[in-house]
């Protein structure tokens, strides 16, 4: 594999689980709140986090290619409302979907075909991601503000179940 395609897919292993750090980080702060519905659709965002790490750290050992876990920071979002979090993980889902868009760049110069088709599926689900968190501002804006729409919200976003990805190496 191409040193750079792989570094970056290595350092993409890091950039999923920051991620799930960070939507942790959001859930804890909703659950302090009393906001447990909040609190559980991140933690499940969480958890759909570690298995994106997990999808690229599985596909670098498929392709016998070597594996470095780097040291993952703390989550660095300055929060002082609810708002905040929302917009923040609409702002970090265009980051992500930024990053995985310069990897597919590097594997489409040197042909990298596999790593290509592998991606093809990370392109889908940043499409999906920015859209929920895009909804989840909009319900937010519509609803938050008033503390019965508040609390339908919570309760619809307490519905959320784990599902593992459809993406299977
Ligand atoms: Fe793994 Fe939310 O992108």
């Amino acid at each position: 594999m191409n040193t750079k395609v792989r570094e970056l897919l290595n350092d993409q292993i890091n950039k999923e689980f920051y991620s799930a750090y960070l939507y942790l980080d959001f859930s804890n702060y909703f659950k302090a709140k009393g906001l447990d519905g909040f609190a559980n659709w991140y933690m499940i965002q969480a958890q759909e986090e570690r298995d994106h790490a997990m999808l690229f750290y599985q596909y670098l050992q498929n392709e016998s290619e070597p594996v470095e876990l780097l040291a993952i920071e703390k989550p660095d979002k300055k929060i002082e409302c609810d708002m905040d979090i929302l917009k923040a993980g609409l702002e970090h889902e265009k980051y992500v979907t930024s990053l995985i868009n310069a990897i597919y760049a590097e594997a489409q110069k040197v042909n990298d075909f596999r790593t290509m088709q592998f991606l093809d599926w990370f392109i889908k689900e940043q499409g999906e991601e920015e859209t929920n968190a895009n909804d989840m501002i909009t319900k937010m804006q519509l609803f938050g503000t008033d503390p019965r729409g508040l609390y339908l919200l919570n309760q619809e976003l307490a519905a959320r179940v784990y599902s593992a990805p459809s993406l299977v190496l």
